[in-house]
């Protein structure tokens, strides 16, 4: 089965031009997911010249791979951790700006007549049986606290027990960016596929270079879910991969709504949708660190699992993976970049990034049109908080440094490239050059270099998607080297060597 997102295999494509010539705007996107499109949506409307660079397709990087949930509450590390590592204060207007985000969407599915299955749900959180957890009434209490209406009438066809908010959404939300993308496209907002940006730099007048052309602007905004370069907010970040199986059912599906079953301190999370292949109940979950787990094709099996000791599964009908980075204290970074007053971030989505993708464009147009916007001190990109994040800082970095050190000790994993078979990848050393080496189902070689472009980590091999992730800031590459994600911008260098 191939493993592509059941938001992909159900929209149609956009057919946005390469960009072929050199430009100048107001304002430069480099990333056309909901974060950029979105800004985009806000700058243009406002009178900016607005040129969005995409590297792949409009939506079908992290956006076309999420959950199509869209809630005022947060996942990991939840509302409850804000309050108690910040203040009740904080966990308010993160609640309270989400919703703003979600009333947002909600608006521009109206103001566009868009077809994407836009619906009010529930957002449940539970654990099976008949006693509550720990996390879950921590969780209740800071909603509460936080001005969210809660209450117990959770709709689910198992025994739970939680609490529920009503009045969150559902979409999907590749249909929503695409049609956003078509409505805004025009002289002044100019939307660019396949032209990955291959060279930024910043200045008085910031320069993007892709492949064919180039764009100087006054601002950038980096809408590329990390930082593409070098970022010291890389420091705060960790990149995780997650997985998701949408089955067919022959009982009874539950009803329209988001559910997320804690198991342990992880949540996985439900819904259902009327896909192509008819209603499907998907679920989301068995996250690892990227580039850090050897046998992730068993992430699939678990979740399939999971859905199978719950439900009478008729079939599976697809199965994606996408990526998330976490904050070290918790909350997104989205503003000026630390240092720089003219690229803005906007990164530490967690799995809750539609939301924060679109609350992320909201708040950093503000910036540029000179707004004043209530939350953007809350998610301030520059902000320092050493007691918030020391623990997740210290940890994240040691795991980096460890990562570093483990793979320069690391030996090669086989010595030819005939010890590797169809459909896997192994490091080998060729001239004492790390080399990563894998074989496509058919049997065809590749060998790229090992170093990850953007601070020399060795990468490692990602069985399920046949891609090489790096361990250290999430950057991931196809088996011939090309960026699939940043952080990294340039490829990983090819090597010519015979299939011996
Ligand atoms: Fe930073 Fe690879 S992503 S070293």
């Amino acid at each position: 089965m191939s493993k592509i997102s059941m938001w992909k295999a159900s929209t149609s494509e956009t057919n946005f031009p390469k960009l072929q010539t050199s430009l100048s705007v107001d304002v430069v996107i480099i990333g056309g997911g909901i974060t950029g499109i979105t800004a985009a949506y806000n700058l243009s409307k406002a009178g900016k010249r607005v040129a969005v660079l995409e590297a792949l397709k409009i939506g079908e990087g992290d956006t076309g791979s999420s959950t199509g949930n869209l809630y005022c509450t947060i996942g990991d590390p939840g509302l409850h951790s804000i309050e108690s590592k910040f203040s009740a204060n904080k966990a308010k207007e993160v609640a309270e700006s989400r919703a703003d985000a979600v009333r947002f969407i909600e608006d521009r599915t109206l103001e566009y007549d868009i077809d994407c299955d836009f619906k009010k749900v529930p957002w449940n959180l539970f654990t099976e049986g008949n006693e509550s957890s720990d996390y879950i009434e921590k969780e209740k209490e800071a909603a509460q606290k936080a001005g969210v209406i809660t209450n117990s009438n959770i709709c689910f066809p198992l025994p739970v027990t939680g609490f529920m908010v009503p009045n969150q959404a559902q979409f999907n939300p590749l249909k929503y960016v695409k049609a956003l993308a078509e409505n805004i496209h025009s002289d002044h907002c100019m939307i660019f596929e396949n032209s990955r940006a291959v060279k930024i730099q910043e200045g008085e007048t910031c320069t993007v270079e892709t492949e064919e052309g180039s764009i100087t602007a006054q601002y950038i905004i980096m809408a590329t879910h990390t930082p593409l370069g070098i970022y010291f907010v890389q420091s705060s970040l960790a990149a995780y991969r997650e997985y998701a199986v949408a089955v067919k059912l022959n009982s009874e599906y539950p009803a329209p709504g988001i559910f997320w079953d804690m198991i342990e301190n992880e949540h996985y999370s439900m819904r259902v949708y009327d896909s192509p292949k008819g209603k499907v109940l998907m679920v989301l979950g068995e996250m690892h660190k990227t580039g850090q787990k050897d046998y992730n094709e068993e992430c699939f099996d678990n979740l399939e699992k999971f859905l199978r000791d719950r439900f009478d599964v008729a079939s599976v009908e697809y199965k994606w993976s996408a990526q998330q980075f976490k904050a070290v204290d918790g909350i997104p970074y989205i503003g000026l970049s630390s240092g720089n007053n003219k690229t803005y971030i906007a990164t530490g989505f967690s799995a809750d990034g539609l939301t924060y993708g679109t609350l992320a464009a909201m708040i950093i147009a503000d910036e540029i049109l000179g707004n004043d916007n209530p939350w953007a001190k809350t998610y301030d990109a520059s902000r320092l908080t050493p007691i918030a994040s020391a623990s997740n800082f210290i940890k994240e970095n040691l795991n980096v440094a460890a990562e570093l050190i483990k793979d320069t000790l690391k030996k090669a994993e086989v010595k030819n490239f005939t010890d590797i078979q169809p459909g896997e990848g192994k490091i080998v050393e060729i001239e004492g050059q790390k080399c990563a080496a894998s074989r496509t189902q058919e049997g065809e070689l590749f060998a790229v270099s090992a170093i990850c472009t953007h601070m020399g980590c060795t990468v490692h091999w990602n069985q399920a998607e046949a891609s090489w992730d790096c361990p250290c800031h999430g950057s991931r590459f196809t088996q011939k080297g090309e960026v699939i994600e940043g952080p990294a911008i340039a490829p990983l260098k090819n090597i010519n060597t015979k299939d011996d």
